[in-house]
């Protein structure tokens, strides 16, 4: 790789940056591409970001993508935030403009739902309620993607059920809240079942749920990608029903920043999902 004065630059801050995937995948876009482009983690200490952020135009970044801890705190350093961020409340991805202002919006709840529309095709054809699990930062996501879809119903579940309130108030819509103990019964409403919790993922404790009562018609989306395939999803497999793995929104979410820095719509193709299987 060779930089020169044109190479156009982006990244990702966050603090600490060095478990962050998004280097590799957009390093993978622009070698396919063969852009002239470099994408870079930067570590960025919360004291620093409206510093590191108001740098980004002086020093001639395209934007950047933002990571732990810093989604929230960024939506009061932005010059415009676009409605989605406004309502998950978080943001993920900045574009300098050409007059220097900072945009800053979320390609979360995009990469969900276009994981969903390429792997589970006929998803919203069931109709049907739709059951979320968890409600942390990417469920917020989630939601949001769900309610704008027109899913006639939002089941929304958490092990702290304020959470979960304070979720559908901010999000708005057809959602109901429902008691996490009351999972196994709730998920009989759902021709989607999303788990939006960390349950499942490697060093975390075990999803607890029953399938039992979920249509053999519904698609089961996990969000966790480590492992690959979790328990929910190989439960959900055995049992004759669609299952969507949680990588495809990684990887998803990834294509709209990609495509205002570099100015090329990159695809999420098996060979990216490989590179990037190879670290996780
Ligand atoms: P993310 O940004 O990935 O959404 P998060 O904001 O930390 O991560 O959210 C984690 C989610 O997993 C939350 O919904 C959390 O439930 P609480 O709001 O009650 O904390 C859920 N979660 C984590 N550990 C859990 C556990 N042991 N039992 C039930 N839910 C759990």
């Amino acid at each position: 790789m060779s930089v020169s004065g044109s190479t156009l630059l982006a990244g990702v801050m966050g603090w600490p940056i060095s478990h962050s995937l998004s280097p590799l995948l957009h390093g993978y876009w622009l070698r396919e591409h063969n852009i002239d482009g470099v994408y870079v983690p930067l570590p960025v200490a919360p004291s620093n970001l409206e510093h590191g952020l108001r740098a980004l135009p002086r020093v001639g970044f395209r934007g950047v993508n933002l990571t732990v801890p810093h989604k929230e705190a960024a939506l009061s350093m932005m010059d415009t935030v676009s409605d989605v961020a406004r309502r998950i409340g978080a943001i993920n991805t900045v574009f300098v403009s050409d007059d220097g202002s900072l945009s800053g919006t979320n390609t979360d709840a995009h990469g969900f739902i276009e994981n969903l529309r390429l792997n589970a095709p006929t998803w919203q054809k069931n109709g049907g309620a739709a059951v979320v699990l968890g409600a942390g930062g990417a469920a917020r996501a989630v939601v949001a993607a769900l309610i704008d879809a027109q899913v006639s119903e939002v089941f929304l579940l958490n092990r702290t059920v304020e959470k979960a309130e304070q979720l559908a108030q901010a999000i708005g819509g057809p959602i109901k809240v429902v008691n996490w103990d009351d999972r196994d019964e709730a998920i009989g409403n759902a021709m989607l079942l999303v788990n939006a919790t960390t349950l499942g993922m490697v060093n975390q404790p075990k999803l607890e749920v029953s399938l039992s009562a979920l249509p053999k018609m519904a698609i089961v989306n996990d969000l966790v990608y480590a492992p690959l395939e979790t328990e929910l999803l190989r439960t959900a497999r055995q049992m004759g029903m669609q299952t969507v793995d949680g990588l495809g929104m990684l990887l998803h979410q990834a294509v709209p920043g990609f495509e205002g820095w570099f100015g090329k719509r990159p695809d999420v193709t098996d060979g990216l999902r490989n590179v990037v299987l190879k670290t996780t």
